[in-house]
């Protein structure tokens, strides 16, 4: 459901149809900046920046100054993402994916990996370290 009222958000103009009635809105810290009830995470911003390059768009920069979830999308205080089951749009194939399995533990599978000067060449190299090549 979240994904329809998104996607009909993002292709309607605020020009012809009233959006702010398609989600319900709060208010945090900032007291200005409306975020969003039904999104499982909001990230308050500040803006910072606005670059204009002369375009059709003007580019708006932004410092986060609070996120605010609630407790059935956390675990131990962090954001969970197979809780939250973030929408991701992709722009080849103009479609909303789910995120998939998860692939490998963070700050872990890089230790298989090692840096060293080739011999020969005196140039550095990368590549799977001994242990991670044996256990292959
Ligand atoms: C899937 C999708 C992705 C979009 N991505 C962007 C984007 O990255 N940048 C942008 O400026 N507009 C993007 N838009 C278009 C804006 O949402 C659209 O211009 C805006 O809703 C127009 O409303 P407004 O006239 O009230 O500003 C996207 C729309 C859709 C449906």
């Amino acid at each position: 459901m979240l994904v329809t009222i998104t996607d009909y958000g993002g292709i309607v103009s605020g020009t012809s149809v009233d959006k702010s009635i398609l989600f319900e809105p709060f208010y945090g810290t900032l007291k200005t900046a409306p975020m969003i009830k039904e999104c499982p995470l909001n990230l308050e911003c500040k803006l910072v920046q606005t670059l204009d390059y002369g375009g059709s768009a003007e580019i708006f920069i932004g410092e986060i100054v609070e996120a605010y979830s609630e407790e059935q999308y956390l675990t131990n205080g962090l954001p969970d993402i197979t809780k939250i089951k973030p929408i991701v749009f992709s722009m080849h194939d103009n479609t909303y994916w789910k995120i998939g399995e998860h692939l490998a533990p963070a700050f872990k599978i890089g230790k298989k990996f090692t840096v060293h000067r080739n011999k020969k060449t005196n140039k550095p190299e990368a590549a799977l370290n001994e242990a991670a090549r044996r256990t292959k």
